[in-house]
């Protein structure tokens, strides 16, 4: 008797699955960008150090600390996933949602039943995806494979990455195109937050307006210190 090849199921794969449906992206989305909002808190702890004022010390142990622990490096290829997972599942999101309808309504007030932020949220993923790469080739290659210069501190010798940090916001280009970056992830995080707690069902009368309360706190002020760093250290470079 031969088996019927139609009667044989292949094992699902739920990875497949759940970029498959639109909850599972949404939740891919929600997931990836609560890990890297996780990791710009992080982030901004670390980068404030540069304004210790002791040319740099402060900060560079704590790089050369980040750079070489092992639990680190984990999670920054951790990061580093996260962010490609975040913007390619971006991409397909859009997409369904355009080809879903792809006659928009006879009438339809967008203004009214969406945010600017939400209905724009694509291109200030684009926006912050070219700074995001800018930076990347500013710092994190320059942190990796140099040219660095080497500062020693009680006989040790450390990576002077705060030098390519203080010689970049230097420049009041780069400083502008900060702002205006840490204005668009401000935009960015308000929806974000807001999308997520809509995609895990937050619904708690005690609980949601304190959740709300901290995503809207953490949307403006994270973005307002990470752009106070370029700022003050322009200013200091005239000094
Ligand atoms: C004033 C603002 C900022 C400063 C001074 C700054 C500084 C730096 C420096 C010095 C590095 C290299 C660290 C190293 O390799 O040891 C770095 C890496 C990085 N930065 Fe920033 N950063 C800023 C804002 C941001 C923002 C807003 C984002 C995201 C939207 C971001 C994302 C990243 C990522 C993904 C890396 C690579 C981290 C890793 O190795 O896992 N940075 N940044």
């Amino acid at each position: 008797m031969s088996a019927n090849p139609t009667a044989v199921k292949q094992k699902p794969n739920w990875l497949i699955e759940m970029l498959g449906s639109t909850i599972g992206r949404k939740l891919m989305m929600a997931l990836t960008g609560l890990f890297l909002i996780l990791f710009l808190a992080i982030h901004l702890a670390g980068n404030l150090q540069l304004l210790v004022p002791d040319e740099g010390r402060t900060f560079n142990e704590y790089a050369e600390f980040m750079g070489h622990n092992k639990l680190i490096q984990i999670v920054s290829i951790l990061n580093f996933a996260f962010i490609i997972i975040h913007i390619v599942v971006s991409i397909i999101l859009t997409r369904y949602n355009r080809t879903a309808r792809p006659v928009a309504y006879a009438y339809n007030r967008a203004s009214a039943n969406s945010s600017w932020a939400s209905r724009n949220m694509i291109w200030l993923g684009m926006i912050l995806l070219i700074f995001l790469v800018l930076h990347l080739i500013n710092f994190w290659a320059k942190s990796k494979f140099g040219p660095i210069e080497e500062v020693v501190y009680e006989g040790r010798t450390y990576h002077d990455l705060y030098a390519i940090v203080k010689m970049e916001f230097a420049n009041p280009l780069i400083v502008g195109v900060y702002v205006l970056a840490m204005a668009g992830l401000a935009y960015h995080l308000l929806h974000g937050f807001q999308s997520a707690f809509q995609t895990f069902g937050v619904n708690h009368v005690k609980y949601t307006p304190i959740i709300q309360s901290f995503g809207l706190l953490f949307s403006i002020l994270v973005p307002l210190l990470f752009a106070a760093i370029p700022i003050v250290m322009y200013v200091q470079s005239l000094l």
